[in-house]
Formats: structure tokens, sequence, C-alpha cells
């Protein structure tokens, strides 16, 4: 059956956002590539029908490696998010940043195998990092391998994800005379999928910390909440965080959407800087699900969400499992891409690329 499918590697794939998306759009994952443990054994956990290989991709001996184990398969797709700490706007901002460098694994492996297509995902402030360079320099050297490339920053609410996510995202086809128009929205503003609409349904914790397997006590209550949990019988992932009373008495004082500024004069003030004490908006997408700070809270329960809260509002399916340590599955979820986010991508892509 796989062999009507198109076959993708996945270049610092992490546990697998945008793999998931990419097999939900019908393509087949021959290989993730990844140099962290925890991210990768989720990987591994969550896609079954594909390798894995634990690697580091700034090292030129890694890309014989991966022609060894796609070796019986003809890659038809690149996809990689390279890690974006360097180009972020919170991070140090060097060009000469090595990670920065880490494109040139995408770059090299295009050269190798020649994908009718590639994409590539990372921080919207690299579209205008030092005026644009990098992104010029990055579309300039795929466009001379044959490319036609087309970059645009995608937010993820637009595509059914309860959360505004917004990532710069590159998309090339070999040989065509089109450039990729990336997809419609689906939804809009009025329309956009809620925290509430998306996590409503999980149990609130609120006397008991919860198990990293449990049985559903609930049924869904909304469309995303039925889609998210398809036939998944079993509740993964929802534990919560076991906070110092003071935390959870400031925390219940702060309003469904609220923050800092509505506490009393004189309470809160151990943190001190723009998003401390922030509560989801119950009918809003949450902000953008970071890697495992523990400064946002759920809008109606006075705890931080739990990986499978976070898990939800990047779209992952509630039998996506995440492997690892409570530090580790956080970073692999707010490292992810969103998982309809990609699959949207990923069926865009499709009626660009030949049938097999
Ligand atoms: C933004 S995350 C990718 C998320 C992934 N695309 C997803 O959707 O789940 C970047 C990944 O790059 C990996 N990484 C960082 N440096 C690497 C290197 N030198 N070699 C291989 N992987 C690396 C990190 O471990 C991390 O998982």
């Amino acid at each position: 059956m796989n062999d009507k499918k198109l076959n993708v590697l996945d270049l610092f794939c992490g546990c697998g956002g945008l793999s998931k998306g990419f097999e939900q759009a019908g393509y087949n994952i021959v290989l993730g590539v990844d140099n962290n443990v925890s991210a990768l054994k989720t990987y591994v956990y969550n896609h079954k029908g594909s390798k894995s290989l634990n690697a580091d991709l700034s090292n030129p001996d890694t890309f014989d490696i991966i022609d060894d184990l796609t070796v019986d398969h003809k890659i038809d797709i690149i996809i990689g998010g390279p890690p974006c700490q360097g180009f972020s706007l919170t991070g140090p901002r060097q060009f000469d940043d090595p990670r920065n460098k880490l494109y040139l694994a995408m770059i090299e492996t295009v050269r190798r195998y020649r994908p009718k297509a590639f994409l590539i995902e990372n921080v919207p402030g690299m579209a205008t990092l030092y005026n644009g360079e990098v992104k010029n320099e990055i579309i300039r050297r795929f466009t001379e391998m044959g490319y036609n490339v087309n970059s645009q920053i995608v937010c993820s609410a637009d595509y059914g994800v309860p959360q505004i996510r917004k990532r710069l995202v590159f998309v090339g086809l070999l040989k065509s005379c089109e450039k990729f128009e990336f997809p419609e929205p689906t939804h809009s503003p009025q329309n956009y999928v809620s925290c509430e609409q998306a996590i409503g349904d999980l149990p609130s914790l609120e006397n008991e910390l919860g198990e990293e397997t449990s049985n559903y006590s609930i049924s869904p209550l909304t469309e995303y909440q039925k889609k998210m949990k398809g036939n998944c019988s079993v509740l993964h992932n929802h534990v919560a965080i076991d906070h110092k009373p003071f935390v959870k008495e400031v925390i219940s004082m702060v309003p469904d959407g609220g923050n800092y500024k509505d506490l009393p004069p004189g309470i809160g003030e151990s943190r001190k800087f723009h998003m401390a004490w922030t509560r989801y908006c119950s009918n809003k997408p949450s902000r953008t699900i970071d890697t495992g700070h523990r400064n946002i809270f759920h809008y109606k329960y006075n705890r931080c969400p739990t990986v499978r809260e976070s898990a939800r509002l990047q779209s992952f399916p509630d039998d996506f499992v995440f492997l690892g340590n409570k530090t580790e599955q956080n970073r692999q979820v707010g490292n992810a891409v969103p998982v309809l986010m990609a699959e949207a991508i990923g069926k865009q892509m499709l009626k660009y690329i030949d049938e097999k």
C-alpha cells in the first residue's frame, strides 16, 4: 500500500509533529532524523512504519548513514524544521551561530536526492532577519538547484489549530513553472477553534495529579474534541504539576484570559514580566505553546496545562503518546509543527506533485 504513497524524509524530526501531519495527508514517512534521544523515542513510538536515526545533522558523515537507511526508497519529499533558537527573536540573533547553519543539512539532502518537493519550517522572525538576507539566501540556493520556491508566514489557527502560532514556511517544487500557493485558510478569527472547544472535556485534576495513562472519564463535547479523541480509549500524558499552594492561590485570583494586571496590589509580585500569571482565554485559541515555561495557566483550573492539554492545542491526536520526563515531553510538544497545519500544507503539496 505504501508503494502508492510519496516517500518522505524528515530532518530535525523531533517527536514528529510535521511527520504526523504529512502522514495524515497521505504520505509515507521513510525516515526521521534528530539528535535528541527522548524526542526520537517519542518519534519511534508514534511512527511505527518509519525508521529513525539519532545523528548530528551538522556532521557530514550523517548523510552517508541517511543514504544507507533510505536505499530501498526513492525520496520524493524532504521536510524539516531546523532549530530556530539562533534565528529566534528571543535568541542571540547571531548569523554565525552554528545552529543557523543547520539549514545546510536541508540543502545537502535536497542536492543528493533531488526530491519532487521540499518544505522548510522556521520562526517568522527569520523572514526579516538581516533585512531578509537569510531568507533570500535560502531561496537563492534552492532556485539554483532547479526549484521554484515560495515562502509565506502561515498561522496555525487558520487551519483549525486552537493556537495562534505563526511560522515561516518555504515550499520548493522541482522543475515547476508554477509557484506553490499556500492553502486557503479554513478558519478565520470568527470561527477559530477556542481553548475550551479544544480541551474542555479533559479532567480538571483539581484534587489529584493524574497519571501518565488513565481511562477517559467523560465523552468529547465538541467536533474538535471528537476529532482529537478518535478511537482512543486511554488518556495519556494528562498529569498536573504539583504547584506550591501560594502559586495556586495567586492564579485563582486571575480571571479567564487575564494576567498579572488583574491581581490586587502586592500579590504575585515574585513574577514581574509581561506574560506573568497569564491564563489562557477560554473562548480564544491559545497563544503559541512554548517548550515548558511555567507561566501560562489553564483558563479555568489553577494549574499549568498538562502535556496532553498542550498537545491538544498543537492538534496532536490523543493516541499520540509523549515519552521521556515531563520537561522533555513539554519540550517535544512545544517544538513541534502543529499537526493540522502540517496536514493542510502536505495536502496542498500533493496537488502540485505528480501521482506516483
Ligand atoms: C523545532 S524542532 C523540530 C520539530 C519537528 N519538526 C516537529 O514537528 O515535531 C528542532 C529539532 O532539531 C533537533 N536538532 C537540533 N540540532 C540538531 C543537530 N545538530 N542534528 C540533528 N538534530 C538536531 C532538535 O533536537 C529538535 O528536535
